[in-house]
Parts: C-alpha cells; sequence; structure tokens
C-alpha cells in the first residue's frame, strides 16, 4: 500500500522494544513516547516545503532555506499528548490544537468530547499525533475534522498500527500518509493492538 511510512530506523525499533516492555514503568514510558514521537516526526516532515532566505554569517551573506508552511500539531487526547513535547522540540513554530476522543469501550466508536478550532484554518499541514491506530475509527473522525476546518495537507504520526486501522484510514483517506514505528499483527475481541504495548493512555497517565 502507498503512503503507508513503518520506520526502518534502528533507533526506533529499539526503543519500541523498551515501550512494549510491561515492566516499563510510566516515568521511562513518556520519556520513550516523547523521544520516538520525535524520531517519527523527523520523517514525516521529510519533504515540507521551503523557501529561500536572505541572512548575512559572521564571514559573508548568503541565502539559505526555511520552513514555507504554517504546521498544526494535533494531538488527539488522551494518549496524544506525550507526543507534542519531542516533536514540538523539532518544530518549535507550530501551533498544537487538541482534539478530545475516547473510543466507547462497547462499540469502539470515537465520542468527540474536545475541540476549540477557530472557523478559519491557521496552518496549511497537519500531524495528526496518536500512539495508537488500532480500529482506525479516531484517526478517522480527526481527518474528518481536520478536512471541515479546511486544512490541505495532513499526516498521521502514531506509534503502533494495526493492520485493521491501517487498511481503514487508507480507505478513508488515502492522501493521507500514515508513519508509524511498527506495524502489528491484529486486534483482539476487545479492539486492543497485539502485540501492542497495552493502553496507551493509562501506561503514560499511571491509571488503570
Ligand atoms: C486510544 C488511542 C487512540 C484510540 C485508538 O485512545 O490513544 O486515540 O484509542 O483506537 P481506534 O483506532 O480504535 O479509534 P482511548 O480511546 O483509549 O482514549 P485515551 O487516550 O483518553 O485513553
Ligand atoms: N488504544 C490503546 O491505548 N491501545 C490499544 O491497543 C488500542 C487502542
Amino acid at each position: 500500500m502507498e503512503n503507508i511510512f513503518p520506520s526502518r530506523h534502528p533507533l526506533v525499533a529499539h526503543k519500541l522494544t523498551y515501550l512494549r516492555d510491561r515492566d516499563t514503568e510510566p516515568k521511562k514510558f513518556r520519556e520513550l513516547v516523547r523521544e520516538i514521537a520525535a524520531l517519527l516526526a523527523y520523517e514525516a516532515t521529510a519533504d515540507l516545503a521551503t523557501a529561500p532566505r536572505h541572512i548575512e554569517t559572521p564571514l559573508a551573506p548568503m541565502t539559505g532555506e526555511a520552513l514555507a508552511e504554517k504546521i498544526g500539531l494535533v494531538p488527539i487526547l488522551r494518549a496524544g499528548l506525550g507526543m507534542v513535547e519531542g516533536t514540538w522540540e523539532l518544530m518549535p513554530q507550530a501551533e498544537v490544537w487538541h482534539i478530545g476522543l475516547y473510543r466507547d469501550e462497547k462499540t469502539l466508536k470515537p465520542v468527540e468530547y474536545y475541540n476549540k478550532l477557530p472557523v478559519e484554518p491557521t496552518v496549511s499541514v497537519c500531524l495528526i499525533l496518536d500512539p495508537m491506530l488500532a480500529t482506525g475509527g479516531s484517526a478517522c473522525a480527526t481527518v474528518n475534522v481536520l478536512e471541515r476546518w479546511g486544512v490541505k495537507k495532513i499526516k498521521f504520526v502514531g506509534i503502533i498500527g494495526a493492520p485493521e486501522g491501517i487498511a481503514r484510514l487508507h480507505r478513508e483517506h488515502p492522501h493521507v500518509p500514515i508513519h508509524l514505528a511498527a506495524i502489528d499483527d491484529r486486534l483482539n475481541e476487545r479492539g486492543y493492538i497485539i502485540p501492542g504495548l497495552g493502553d496507551a493512555g493509562d501506561r503514560q497517565f499511571g491509571t488503570g
């Protein structure tokens, strides 16, 4: 499938193994989420447009390049929050727009509870941040929100994807590139990714 980018970076693979480990406590878990998010965001932004920028070094004038696109980081609450910091460090000029969604435990359908987007879009490219792409319901709902907002370029940056969720996001939004640290085997009967890492929100925030 086109537009699906599992990372091949050894640092990502290494960190992901420790992230999955059930013995990794929340403090270390948050650190790993932050670091993996930064590495994936670096890969996901390789095609951002730049424009010439004239500057003077201490020794000579020159024309360099500067980012030409306004970036929005869109973490899906709660678990996406942990991916903001590492990503934002790389692109501190980005705006952060939070979307609150939770999965109904029975239907597995996303329920929206927070969205403060202004009427007009203020950014031209959005990176959706959410560690888990399970059924794909939350990711698709977020892409729909951002498209209605008027954002032209949307990318999904996650940590683990299930084949079911990847297929759904790709089917409903084929133009949205999907960047992941790993593609896992399947979903279980409760919609959890196997082998996965458990509940990404609970493991970051020490709940559950
Ligand atoms: C998790 C995760 C995603 C969603 C993925 O959130 O962070 O947002 O599930 O599942 P899906 O692909 O089937 O929609 P959850 O609903 O557990 O909320 P939380 O982050 O607040 O814990
Ligand atoms: N959300 C999670 O946090 N983990 C999963 O495995 C699936 C959805």
